[in-house]
């Protein structure tokens, strides 16, 4: 489906909605931004502070796609065709909600969905304002998946980060130990089963998850998202497909392609000459499930 979505984006540039720029400057000025609006939700969910101490975390994270999650390759906005057309469309701009407009926010920015309507109501403003600038501050952060997505069994607390071990004098908030966070689920969260039925309007993005758990577990497949994606608690966790020669370099060592040829002369009959080949060729994916996802 991704590639489908980046397609739509081309015709983007082709749709012009005058009457939501004037709501996206208004609404977005930052001194009267109101509490639980967009602004307040970026600042929450605001990444910047944990680089002080995590510097080579943070300098990872930030190159990752996890950084840009409402921005597709080269930096086009994921939502924009969405919002103008087809059953997530705006319809009326006074009912924005994240249930009805941003089914995608689940994965791409579950933060939004518990939040008040009003950050919704901005993000659609800003994202129909191909306002790059703000869409570019939402992301999938560090409180994000340490807090929110942690945890499975019972809710995160509030205030609290998931780590590894029980850190209770942490700075700014105390870190509770969480195992969930080294399981292929915890991944899987986002990175999709099949179809999301759960909303009004069901879409179908990352599916990824649910060949890794029916496809490569079965066939004895043991390494976690993990073991694979985050060598030595690497947060850049590639492909990033925004860096072509490397994600070509690592598709070339994903799937090695073996070719054996075989080439003989053929004689049906005497003087008859034919030449032949036998081509056998064998791709292998070392992945821990289908490539391409989508
Ligand atoms: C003032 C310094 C400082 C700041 C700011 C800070 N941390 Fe930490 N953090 C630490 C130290 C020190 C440790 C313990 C590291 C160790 O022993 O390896 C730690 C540990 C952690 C752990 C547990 C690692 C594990 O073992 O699993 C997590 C998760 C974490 N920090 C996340 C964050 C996040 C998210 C932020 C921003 C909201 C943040 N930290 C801000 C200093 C800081
Ligand atoms: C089930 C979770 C989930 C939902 C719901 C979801 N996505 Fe995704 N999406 C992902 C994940 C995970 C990726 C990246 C991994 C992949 O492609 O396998 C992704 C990738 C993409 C990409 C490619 C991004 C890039 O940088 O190349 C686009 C575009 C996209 N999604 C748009 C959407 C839109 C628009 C919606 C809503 C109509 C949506 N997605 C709903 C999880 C989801
Ligand atoms: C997409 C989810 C995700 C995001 C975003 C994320 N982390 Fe992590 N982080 C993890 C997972 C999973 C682990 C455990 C990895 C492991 O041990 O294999 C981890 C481990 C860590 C650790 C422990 C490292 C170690 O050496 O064991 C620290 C510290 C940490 N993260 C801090 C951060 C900070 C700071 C940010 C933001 C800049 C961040 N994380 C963003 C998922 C994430
Ligand atoms: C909160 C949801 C969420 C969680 C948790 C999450 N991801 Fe993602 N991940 C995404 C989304 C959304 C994208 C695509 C963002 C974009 O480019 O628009 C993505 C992108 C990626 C990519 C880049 C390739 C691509 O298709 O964009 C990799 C690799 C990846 N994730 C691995 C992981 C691993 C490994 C974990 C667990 C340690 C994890 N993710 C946890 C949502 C998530
Ligand atoms: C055995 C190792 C292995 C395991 C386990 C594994 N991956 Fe991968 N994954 C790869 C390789 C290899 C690639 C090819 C691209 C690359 O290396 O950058 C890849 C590619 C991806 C991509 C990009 C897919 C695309 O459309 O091109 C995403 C997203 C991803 N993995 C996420 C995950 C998640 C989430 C899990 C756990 C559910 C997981 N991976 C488990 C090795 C693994």
């Amino acid at each position: 489906m991704s590639r489908v979505l980046k397609s739509g984006a081309s015709v983007r540039a082709l749709i012009i909605i005058v009457c939501w720029t004037g709501v996206a400057s208004r609404s977005l000025a930052a001194p009267q931004a109101p509490k639980d609006g967009l602004a307040d939700l970026i600042a929450r969910y605001d990444s910047s502070s944990c680089r002080e101490c995590h510097e080579d975390i943070h300098q990872q994270w930030e190159r990752s796609h996890h950084a840009r999650s409402l921005m597709g390759m080269d930096d086009w906005i994921i939502m924009g065709p969405y919002l103008k057309g087809g059953p997530l469309a705006v319809k009326d701009p006074a009912k924005i909600s994240a249930a009805a407009n941003f089914p995608c926010a689940k994965c791409h920015l579950p933060q939004l969905l518990p939040a008040p309507d009003q950050a919704a109501a901005e993000l659609a403003a800003a994202v129909l304002a191909d306002d790059k600038a703000t869409v570019r501050k939402l992301n999938i952060g560090c409180v994000v998946c340490h807090g929110d997505k942690a945890v499975v069994h019972g809710r995160p607390e509030p205030g609290v980060l998931y780590g590894s071990r029980d850190i209770p004098d942490h700075p700014g908030r105390p870190v509770k130990r969480s195992p969930f966070l080294k399981s292929a689920l915890f991944c899987g969260q986002c990175h999709g089963l099949g179809p999301v039925l759960d909303f009004e309007n069901p879409i179908q993005c990352a599916t990824l998850y649910g060949s890794y758990l029916h496809g490569y577990i079965p066939s004895g497949g043991s390494q976690t998202c993990q073991d694979c994606h985050m060598p030595g608690a690497n947060h850049y966790m590639p492909p990033n497909f925004n860096n072509r020669p490397e994600t070509a370099e690592r598709l070339r060592q994903a799937l090695p392609l073996e070719v054996n040829v075989m080439a003989y002369r053929f004689q049906p009959k005497d003087g008859d000459f034919r030449p032949m080949m036998v081509v056998r060729t064998k791709i292998t994916n070392r992945a821990g499930h289908r490539i391409p996802d989508g």
